[in-house]
């Protein structure tokens, strides 16, 4: 067998990628990209794997969220920061539900290209292709803005490299301390609506009060004040993909530069296809979006490429069926994965199988259908006897009115006055940090389950 090459899946079919028009552009894009930095270092997504791997025994929980897709117009540090901050929050109740460790993956530097249903799009009876994420062509409704440009590859990896630094500014720089965390969630849950979420964040008051009265503080404690925060995006456009590409001089083995996890998405993901022609061959977690017509043949042949050392922490399958329609999906996949002995993460993307229209005509997700779906999840792998081992969202850390519910109710009415999103509809803060809370309650009735088991 001959050795993998970042370029083999360029002989491989390929779909959901648009075709450039000027390949002298193209091919000028590609060798810059190929001489700048790689956003991120291999020792880094050896680590997530490692924590990934705690997530695939139930060591660890796995929280991913963030923008259905990254856009150049919305880029700006408040954004970063608020979907930072909320995420923070949200891995802390999660946390104290689970009472394991929660690794924090963001959708954010580099989620910028996006597969459509459709490969064109009509508006008043013009047709012009569809828009694929401000890495590919541009939001406006103009035959110009719909062409693929290859100098929008230029400008993601500008913008995914200042994300990313800001994040790690502050993960590190006092930011991310766990008292400023915790006095965001108590100034939510302050408010009437949420009173029904007071209690459990009057447990994570007490419990760090007991902390620093036992003497573990930031001051000698310094991971009370840091977080490891990890980037993921789907790995879409292969082409920047293959030029961020870099081989790891430690261990001799291809790393994705352009980010520290990877995923494939559920129209991506042919076994013979050029997607996962790619993300075999580098080190990086991969994710593997598993929606209702994965089938059982399928799932073993990815795994089997995907994880042929069937290493832990290297695979996560990520289900997106829909509410009610988990239980009719999950068991079988949850079958193959336990007859072929393979390690895995299962997390539950409760976003991708909710979308409807509303009645005002907006594409949007009810709060209630993420909420069951996660529910159905944790239900099936609790009666199967195996790992729900987390939670992807998609979500900002903005006051937007794109899915309807929570306790702050959005209305169909109420889609019109916030809706920004550039591509699907996302929770907002106090709809995320809400499903955070309910998540726990989930995690903690399991671990008390549990832990009557072991002591019965
Ligand atoms: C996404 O995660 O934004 C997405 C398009 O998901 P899927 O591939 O599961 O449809
Ligand atoms: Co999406």
């Amino acid at each position: 067998m001959t050795e993998w090459q970042k370029s083999d899946w360029r002989a491989k079919p390929r779909v959901q990628m648009p075709d450039y028009t000027d390949e002298a552009k193209l091919k000028a894009v590609e060798a810059k990209l190929a001489s700048y930095p790689p956003l991120v270092f291999a020792g880094e997504a050896r680590r997530l794997k490692a924590h990934l791997g705690k997530v695939s025994r139930g060591e660890a929980f796995l929280l991913q969220g963030g923008d259905c897709a990254e856009s150049f117009a919305e880029f700006s540090a408040d954004s970063i920061r608020d979907t930072f901050k909320v995420m923070l929050q949200m891995a802390m109740v999660l946390t104290f539900g689970a009472k394991v460790p929660v690794v924090k993956v963001g959708r954010m530097a580099g989620q910028m290209a996006k597969p459509r249903s459709a490969p064109t799009e009509v508006i008043s009876g013009t047709e012009l292709p569809s828009y694929r994420g401000d890495i590919i062509n541009g939001f406006d409704f103009t035959p110009e803005a719909r062409i693929p440009d290859p100098d929008r590859m230029l400008q993601a990896y500008t913008q995914a490299a200042a994300t990313l630094n800001l994040l790690r500014a502050f993960s590190t720089g006092g930011f991310a301390d766990v008292h400023r965390v915790h006095a965001w969630t108590l100034g939510w849950t302050g408010a009437p609506e949420a009173e029904k979420y007071r209690a459990l964040s009057e447990q994570i008051s007490n419990a760090l009060d007991f902390m620093s009265a036992a003497g573990l503080n930031a001051a000698t404690n310094h991971e009370l004040e840091t977080v490891e925060f990890y980037t993921s995006h789907e790995a879409l456009l292969l082409e920047y993909e293959e030029a961020l590409c870099r081989l790891d001089s430690t261990t001799g083995k291809w790393l994705a530069g352009s980010g520290h996890m990877i995923w494939i998405g559920d129209r991506t993901r042919q076994p013979d296809g050029a997607h996962v022609e790619f993300c075999k061959g580098v080190q990086n977690p991969i994710g593997l979006k598993c929606g209702p017509s994965m089938t059982s043949g399928h799932l073993k042949s990815l795994m089997n490429s995907l994880n042929p050392n069937n290493e832990p922490g290297r695979l996560t399958l990520i289900a997106r069926f829909g509410a009610g329609s988990v239980g009719e999906h999950l068991p079988r996949l949850i079958k193959a994965v336990q007859e072929e002995g393979a390690n895995v993460v299962w997390t539950c993307d409760a976003m991708h199988g909710n979308t409807i229209k509303s009645s005002t005509g907006y594409k949007t997700r009810p709060f209630e259908s993420v909420l069951r779906e996660v529910k159905e999840f944790f239900a099936v792998h609790n009666a199967e006897g195996t790992i729900p081992g987390g939670v992807h969202f998609e979500m900002t850390g903005k006051d937007v009115t794109e899915c309807t519910g929570g306790v702050r109710a959005v209305t169909d009415e109420d889609l019109s006055d916030r809706y920004h999103t550039a591509c699907d509809p996302r929770l907002n803060a106090s709809q995320s940090l809400e499903l955070a809370f309910l998540v726990a309650e989930e995690l903690s009735a399991r671990r008390s389950k549990l832990d009557q088991a072991a002591t019965a």
